[in-house]
């Protein structure tokens, strides 16, 4: 039943975008160059479109120019908004069962172009390719999650006879769709942060338009790409690379009915501009991670799972290790492994194999890292490993001692940086855990299982991983924060929540 082109020509292209043939050339991409196409159209209303204007995509690590994308303008964006007001109707009519046909395809799809997918991620975000193989992974289980999903949005029967003036009466809720939803998505998973949103708008019968990060669009225009293989009703989708200037629309349009917006903490400002819309919001964290006396695991399993929550894809995710705190007990071993291990790590060319840390997002972001590592050391911070930057290359760093009052202990870092400290008393561990504005996620590593029911009772943050790093994430999972790092959770069912609203019959029975 879908209406599948997995290889549309610069004809096709022309033709869906009503533009000439050579913009249709552009719009399909041209000739692959380097692993990514000369040229990405956005898609508006389902519809891949050639603009006159484009955004340079350039290679993390070489700094070359990737590729284009076709830059929307504010009219394009309004155009959109309007599309998907319009196809509210329609979306909610496409039935459970042909919006998880549409989510199944898409796993097929990115099934079939795994390795093209994970070649976009390395050249556009700088992923270390492991590390890009894993997101597509994700990726492919968020939608094969959100079409599960797609036929079990659960209503409820209530009982309403509460007292004599309601007798006879029942009650019976389903849920229905939001409307017409926003979304913003950030650099660091340019493919699974997009699939967040989208899937489970697919699932619930949202249209929406969403704009994906500036510096990494190539992976929302190759879903939005394979989004319009399918039969989605016309104007279910637009995603469209746009200035923040333009992507205002998306934050203050009153025909939104919800905007989810993952990045930085500019998200609590767009929420003051939203109006009278659903804002759902997951801005980040500095999270913290206990190793208690008795961690539960050998130490050297401990140490594996901290290297990799704080480094990897250069501690550029939201529930990357920052701040280990470590049970005095095993703070020598601990520290002496750790150090090994980080001063190990590789650092080079994403698309080696072997590499581990690749380039950050750009060299302002590596400077700000370095310049908080630097203020750190003036503050008193002990440097246990560390590197010199070049560009936007910076070496993995772990540090000690760090003042509480340090931007690399208070603030997200975003960087491949973590900072150890000590503690006697389990207790002060979760209160060291909880002194942070934010609170996304924490992990435990314990024996205790009363100490990981006080974990999990006291700790601050949307979720408490015991036995790993709080880098944990499984896409089905609820995930979100409290304090700073948001508002709302995410994860296929929690989002589907979100999107749909519950709506209510009620029926009297005159019998
Ligand atoms: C994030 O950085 O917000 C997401 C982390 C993840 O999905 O693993």
């Amino acid at each position: 039943r879908l209406a599948y082109c997995p290889a549309q020509g610069a004809k096709g292209a022309a033709d869906h975008a009503g533009a000439t043939e050579e913009e249709g050339a552009r719009a399909a991409g041209g000739a692959r160059r380097d692993g990514l196409d000369r040229s990405y159209p956005y898609y508006l209303a389902n519809r891949p479109v050639a603009a006159n204007t484009d955004l340079e995509v350039r290679d993390k690590y070489s700094g070359r120019i990737a590729t284009r994308v076709a830059l929307a303008d504010g009219a394009t964006v309004r155009k959109a908004l309007v599309a998907a007001h319009r196809a509210r109707p329609a979306m909610a009519a496409f039935p459970p069962d042909a919006r998880r046909d549409v989510l199944e395809h898409c796993v097929r799809r990115f099934g079939e172009r795994a390795e093209e997918l994970a070649l976009a991620l390395c050249i556009e975000a700088g992923k270390p390719i492991r590390d890009a193989r894993g997101e597509v992974t994700r990726l492919i289980d968020t939608f094969r999650i959100a079409a599960g999903e797609a036929t079990r949005i659960q209503g409820e029967v209530l009982e309403l006879q509460v007292s004599e003036r309601a007798r006879g009466y029942r009650g019976m809720v389903k849920r229905v769709p939001i409307g017409a939803c926003s979304f913003i998505t950030p650099f660091n998973f340019p493919l699974n942060l997009v699939a967040h949103k989208v899937a489970p708008a697919i699932a619930a019968g949202c249209p929406f338009v969403l704009k994906p990060a500036a510096k990494t669009p190539v992976g929302a225009l190759i879903i939005a790409g394979v989004l319009a293989e399918t039969d989605l009703p016309k104007g279910a989708f637009s995603v469209l690379p746009c200035s923040n200037e333009d992507a205002a629309q998306l934050v203050e349009d009153e025909r939104i009915a919800l905007l989810s917006f993952t990045g930085g903490l500019v998200g609590w400002e767009l929420k003051t501009r939203a109006g009278k819309k659903k804002v759902t919001l997951e801005l980040g964290g500095n999270a913290a991670c206990i190793v208690d006396a008795d961690p539960g695991a050998d130490l050297d399993h401990v140490v594996e799972r901290l290297v990799s929550g704080a480094y990897y894809q250069s501690g550029q995710s939201c529930i990357s290790v920052q701040r280990i705190i470590a049970h005095a007990d095993v703070y020598p071993a601990l520290r002496r492994k750790l150090k090994a291990a980080v001063a190990k790590l590789r650092m080079g060319d994403p698309r080696d194999e072997r590499t581990f840390i690749g380039p950050m997002i750009d060299e302002a972001a590596a400077k700000r890292v370095e310049k908080w590592i630097r203020d750190a050391r003036k503050g008193g911070a002990k440097l246990l490993v560390g590197g010199d930057r070049e560009g936007n290359m910076l070496p993995a760093a772990l540090l000690e001692n760090v003042p509480r009052d340090a931007d690399l202990y208070r603030r997200e870092v975003f960087g491949p940086v973590a900072c150890l400290e000590a503690f006697d008393d389990f207790d002060d561990a979760l209160a060291r855990a909880n002194d942070s504005d934010f609170g996304l996620q924490a992990g435990v590593f314990t024996a205790s299982l009363a100490h990981a029911m006080r974990a999990w009772d006291r700790l601050e943050v949307g979720g408490v991983v015991i036995g790993d790093v709080p880098s944990f994430r499984v896409d089905s999972m609820p995930y979100g924060g409290v304090r700073d790092s948001g508002l709302g959770r995410e994860g296929v069912k929690s989002a589907i929540g979100d999107m749909t609203e519950p709506r209510l019959m009620v029926i009297r029975d005159p019998s």
